[in-house]
């Protein structure tokens, strides 16, 4: 029985193909083309086929990807994007340097994604601001997709662009009919709205060895345009047809990345059976509501749920997660400041109570240890330690 456990080793992921990485970034090196190039190109059409789009841009980094999805959607400054709360400050600041401004929706309690009801108070909110409101930007949060049903048709009606922040839901679905995430109505994340950008950080499902992000979209003269804007606006060599910026992804990433994308359904799946049994685990000890204190993941049934996080509700958590710490097992909050209190977004005249459930899950939520190399018996030690809390 292990006694410590990480919220995340990458040092397993890295023993089990390090067969297959370390050649690939010796032919980079042997190659010496170090930015863009064939290995990038060749990462875009396969990330292309995977997610079911017409055309992948890769680039530097998840934040630099959401900047040029919104770009490529016509987000610019007098405009109001509706987003979430309850994400990674990236989320909020892409708008900002699109010289936009994000107009917070609370989310629902269940998926922590946003609540459409919510986002039509905030189109509303936004509208009698003067503001136009451009497009909805939903985060798949922890692997799930938010409810893009509802969400299309909302934009469909206000035209509105959706941007989805899919930096946590490689690999996720939505759509019913399909099996296990393939097949029927179902699509990937990234391929459910006209564009959408993900993160390839170290901590992530998918990840490179160093910064890096992509963005797909179903138009291909949106991914023509950000393939300009990821180098400058630049259509040829020192001609500059708008500006842009350098968010150019290096070879050396893109090898890496084509690797572990092979990979990458093994351990999606991987991670949905160790979080199907941490949930038995939890309801074989008794912590699971409404007997036990604590409130685990749901899955929507219209989605595949990838579990980049396994995340929880628990009273006390903040007590419960130094309790943890001390016993050596990892875990993480994510979120504990929501966006509209960060104190950079002042400006932006939200406050505390402004968003309830955004708000109450900042206070609530804890992410335990979720890797595809995580063991079962790591698992027990996990719970364990959890009961042992509450006991
Ligand atoms: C929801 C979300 N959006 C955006 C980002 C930004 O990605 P990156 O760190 O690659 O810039 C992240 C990851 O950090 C994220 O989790």
């Amino acid at each position: 029985m292990s006694t410590h456990v990480p919220m995340l080793d990458l040092h397993r992921q890295f023993a089990s193909i390090r067969e297959e990485v370390l050649p690939a970034v010796e032919r980079v090196c042997t190659s010496q083309q170090y930015i863009l190039g064939p290995e990038v190109t060749e990462l875009e059409r396969e990330i292309s086929a995977y997610i079911g789009c017409a055309e992948t841009v890769a680039c530097s980094s998840g934040t630099d990807a959401l900047w040029l999805a919104l770009l490529a959607a016509g987000v610019g400054p007098g405009q109001a994007v509706v987003t979430t709360s309850f994400s990674f400050f990236a989320t909020a600041s892409s708008i900002i340097r699109c010289g936009a401004t994000p107009v917070f929706a609370d989310i629902d309690e269940k998926s922590y994604n946003l609540n459409p009801v919510s986002v039509l108070q905030a189109i509303a909110k936004a509208r009698s601001q003067n503001m136009r409101a451009t497009a909805i930007l939903p985060v798949h949060l922890y692997g799930q997709c938010a409810d893009m049903d509802a969400l299309s048709a909302m934009a469909a009606e206000h035209k509105l662009e959706v941007v989805e922040d899919a930096a946590q839901a490689f690999g996720a679905t939505w759509g019913v009919g399909g099996v296990g995430g393939v097949g029927g109505n179902s699509h990937k994340a990234g391929a459910l709205s006209k564009v959408a950008a993900f993160s390839f950080y170290p901590t992530k499902n998918l990840s490179a060895a160093g910064d890096a992000g992509c963005v797909t979209t179903t138009d291909p003269e949106w991914g023509a345009r950000m393939k300009r804007l990821r180098n400058h606006g630049s259509p040829k060599r020192y001609l500059h047809d708008e500006i842009g910026w350098n968010t150019r992804m290096d070879s050396i990433q893109a090898a890496v990345l084509r690797i572990k994308l092979r990979h990458l359904p093994t351990w999606n799946a991987k991670r949905r059976d160790i979080a199907h049994h941490y949930t038995h685990l939890f309801q074989q000890a008794g912590l699971a509501s409404p007997q036990g204190p604590l409130v685990l993941p749901t899955e929507d049934p219209r989605g595949y749920h990838i579990y980049h996080q396994y995340v929880i509700r628990a009273p006390r958590r903040d007590d419960l997660r130094n309790y943890l710490t001390e016993k050596k097992i990892g875990s993480e909050v994510y979120y504990p400041i929501p966006l509209h209190l960060q104190p950079s977004l002042a400006y932006l005249g939200c406050q505390a109570g402004d968003l309830p459930e955004t708000e109450r899950a900042a206070a609530e939520v804890l992410a335990l240890p979720m890797f595809p190399e995580l063991r079962e018996d790591e698992q027990e030690t996990v719970v364990g330690r959890i009961a042992e809390f509450y006991s």
